[in-house]
């Protein structure tokens, strides 16, 4: 019986909590809203793949549950070529595809999936870059964009494309921001359907990359190595104001069933949930082992990656080696949010964080907060103190927090502000470009550095008050004395202020506090400057001035 009540109770709070994870009947404009799921060959086959492999992977998509869970792209990557012919048309490689592209198109299209292909911004592939393939010389988009688009998506029917960047070297001298612009707009005009489009570009590109493409690759390519998933999630971090229905960071294709240990892989898919990059699945499905597909078919978790808000998880907490990520989903500052609990580190370590920095507040004796852990998918005991666990090396642990939200003002920290200007590609002179950097006397041990001067602004786009009126807002900075003069906005009004020169008495960061109005509800806060770049900042803390 007890069976029977706890299967009835699992079910229930499963399908309460995540109604809507079967997105077949979905528009493309509605699936580019949300991270893209689905398959590619690269990982698995890099190279070598052919019409068989392709088709196999597709129906096993299909066979596994997979596709009803969301995963519904089958995205050829490199490998399809044979260069192009005497009118520069692209020729699709024979040996490998021996009837062409079209009846495996088709073929995906009736297994009710989505057809998805791969291209280069340059000129060459990244295969014929870094793996001398002939094959994939000259067959990039840049300077063929109309034939070749109409190829994919007009005579072919892709309907997504992968757009890479290794073929679009030095000598070519193109500009990241103008050279994908051009290209995505071409695409979008000549293509007779929409078309979802993936930059990858090995960095953060900047934020002209927002509504033009569902995700933006952050790194250079994923292994399925346990540095590699590390370094990826170090990389997305502080990234979290940039992910949202315009488009997500995308942590590269998973690893799952690719060799890892299970905590590794329970780390895998849980960041890449949270953090909402795509879950692009890089394994053979043929041959996938139980735990592995288990963890890719976690209801709980997919939910939580593909949760109407679009957020990213940001980092709440990191003390030592672990960190604390917290997620708003369903609704903004509404009761529930996905948490991670992270523990990079190879030594078991104990995580202890505050209600209060996970948001939520104890109203009375009787209040508590439900815990749902979303990789067992099992209800915990509920909290009314502080979440404390003990973690195994390289581990996770995913929850869903459902209780009332708290009502007190806080910090807001640097990093986890917009900046208007930001970007993370190659650069000859960092020494003045915005940066999120590593400061062990920070709160959350990291500061925003250069925002300000023209054209970067640094803001907080949801600075919560519970009334309207008379509120102090308090930055804390590191003066420099060639960067005083600033404005602080909220909501538009602006206020123009100066920071201290210099270092104040026993404080790491000094502290600026000026009285604003904010209304009910969320207010947009923002630090910029003219002439001069800003100092570096910590956070701001924002309280209701005394009446
Ligand atoms: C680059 C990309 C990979 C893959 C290969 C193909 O390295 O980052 O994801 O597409 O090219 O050559």
């Amino acid at each position: 019986m007890r069976k029977i009540l706890l299967t009835i109770f699992l079910s229930f709070s499963i399908s309460f909590l995540f109604g809507q994870v079967n997105s077949q009947n979905n528009s493309l404009e509605q699936i580019n809203k949300r991270p893209l799921m689905g398959w590619s060959s690269w990982n698995v086959y890099n190279l070598d793949i052919n019409a068989t492999k392709i088709e196999k992977q597709a129906k096993a998509l299909v066979d596994l549950g997979l596709r009803d869970l969301g995963y519904q792209f089958v995205n050829i990557d490199d490998g399809f070529w044979a260069g192009r012919d005497k009118n520069d048309n692209l020729i699709i490689n024979r040996d490998r595809f021996p009837k062409g592209l079209k009846p495996l198109v088709d073929m995906i299209k009736s297994y009710h999936l989505h057809p998805g292909i791969y291209s280069d911004a340059g000129v060459m592939s990244c295969g014929s870059i870094w793996g001398g393939d002939l094959n994939g010389i000259n067959v990039g988009l840049h300077g063929h964009l109309e034939q070749d688009a109409e190829l994919y998506f007009n005579e072919l029917g892709f309907e997504y494309i992968k757009i890479d960047y290794c073929g679009a070297g030095d000598e070519l001298n193109l500009d990241t921001e103008k050279q994908y612009i051009s290209l995505i707009k071409g695409i979008n005009q000549i293509s007779r359907h929409p078309v979802i489009v993936n930059i990858c570009r090995w960095a953060y590109p900047g934020n002209w990359a927002r509504g033009l493409a569902n995700a933006w690759r952050i790194s250079y390519d994923i292994t399925p190595n346990w540095d590699r998933i590390k370094y990826i999630i170090d990389k997305n971090l502080y990234l979290s104001a940039y992910a949202s229905s315009q488009g997500f960071n995308d942590m590269d294709m998973l690893e799952l069933g690719m060799g890892m240990t299970n905590n590794e892989e329970e780390v895998h898919m849980g960041m890449w949930s949270i953090m909402s990059s795509p879950l692009i699945i890089g394994c053979d499905l043929t041959k996938i082992n139980d735990s592995s597909l288990k963890l890719l078919k976690n209801k709980t978790l997919i939910s939580i990656n593909q949760d109407k808000l679009a957020r990213q998880a940001k980092v709440v907490q990191h003390k030592g080696e672990t960190y604390v990520l917290v997620k708003d989903i369903e609704k903004i500052r509404g009761n529930k949010r996905a948490v991670a609990l992270y523990n990079p580190s190879d030594k078991k370590q104990k995580i202890t964080v505050s209600l209060a920095d996970l948001g939520y507040e104890l109203q009375n004796s009787k209040d508590e907060i439900k815990v749902f852990d979303a990789i067992k998918e099992y209800r915990e005991k509920s909290l009314k103190n502080d979440l404390s666990i003990s973690l195994e090396p390289r581990s996770i642990k995913v929850y869903i927090l459902e209780g009332n939200r708290g009502s007190k003002q806080g910090n807001y920290e640097a990093e986890w502000a917009f900046i208007s200007n930001y970007n993370d590609l190659p650069k000859s002179d960092r020494t003045k470009a915005p940066v999120y950097k590593k400061d062990s006397l920070a709160s959350g041990q990291m500061i925003v550095g250069n925002a300000g001067g023209e054209n970067n602004f640094i803001s907080w786009d949801e600075v919560y008050t519970e009334k309207s009126g008379k509120y102090i807002v308090e930055i804390y900075y590191r003066p420099n004395p060639l960067r005083t003069k600033f404005f602080l906005g909220v909501n538009g009004a602006i206020h123009s202020s100066e920071f201290l020169s210099k270092k104040m008495d026993n404080q790491e960061f000094n502290k600026k506090s000026i009285a604003v109005n904010m209304k009910k509800g969320f207010n947009r806060v923002k630090l910029s400057s003219i002439s001069n770049l800003l100092p570096d900042i910590d956070r701001i803390s924002i309280y209701r001035a005394s009446e």
